[in-house]
């Protein structure tokens, strides 16, 4: 197994690849706590119901076990607490402690600091693996998708969210004037916090750096699991699914 980073160098955000974890935390951290208004106006309100509505597709269930990785404050692990209900089980992991809190405050019950790339958890636990709009912040993606196969259980589904770039260029310049330059300005002016400007335009400089969907697949292929699937949605958003 190689491995692959699922974007390469961004400079502006951080130093080196030793210390790119770190100062990502400290970005997030810092500016968690506006981390759900902006994202839920970003996407005119669509977010959550979006959320749910592929979780649901992806066959998650009443009585369910699911890790939610890449958790944040909860955008997944949320609907994910409400579907499975009083029998199902869901932790969310996540590396800042900052997003976390903030995820405790909006009801996240079960909660572990730590990174895809490593899980705190036996082999054969869980029932579903979930990202949401995280998998370009992983350092490995080949060791990221190794871990989530190693915790689910046999028949076990990993389910991965994620914006992908859009191949038109129309599409792409119209999606990075907003993502890259409307959504930073706005949300810096607003909460008047700089880094929230910062972690906006992060957001769109790894959606434009990140790997294409066909090296995504593959790499879950090359993880073990048989026939990975993405399916689109609006041409934008990806959804990732393998079975164990
Ligand atoms: C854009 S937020 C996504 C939050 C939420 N899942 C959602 O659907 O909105 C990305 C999250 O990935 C987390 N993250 C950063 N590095 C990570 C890693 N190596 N493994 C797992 N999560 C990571 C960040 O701390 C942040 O909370």
């Amino acid at each position: 197994m190689t491995g692959l980073a699922p974007h390469g160098h961004l400079e502006r955000y951080y130093k080196d690849s030793a210390t790119r974890q770190t100062e990502v935390d400290a970005m997030f951290d810092d500016s968690a706590r506006y981390y759900d208004a902006v994202t839920q106006w970003m996407s005119f309100g669509s977010g959550s119901w979006y959320r749910r509505d592929a979780l649901r597709r992806a066959g998650i269930s009443a009585g369910a076990a699911v890790l939610d990785t890449g958790a944040g404050t909860g955008a997944v692990t949320l609907p994910l607490q409400d579907i499975t209900g009083p029998d199902g089980f869901v932790v969310a992991l996540d590396p800042s402690a900052g997003m976390l809190t903030e995820g405790r405050l909006r009801g996240v019950k079960q909660q572990v600091r730590g990174v895809g790339e490593r899980l705190p958890f036996p082999d054969d636990t869980f029932d579903f693996v979930t990202m949401g709009y995280a998998l370009r912040h992983v350092g490995d993606l080949a060791t990221a998708f190794a871990e989530y196969r190693r915790v689910l259980k046999p028949g076990g589904k990993v389910v991965l969210l994620e914006i992908t770039r859009p191949q038109n260029q129309l599409g792409l310049l119209l999606l990075k004037g907003y993502m890259r330059y409307l959504v930073p300005s706005i949300a810096g002016v607003f909460s008047r916090n700089t880094t929230v400007r910062t972690v906006m335009e992060y957001y769109w400089d790894t959606i434009e750096a990140c790997v294409p969907p066909e090296s995504v697949l593959a790499a879950l292929g090359d993880a073990g699991f048989p026939e990975p699937n993405r399916h689109r949605v609006l041409g934008i958003f990806s959804e990732y699914s393998a079975i164990k």
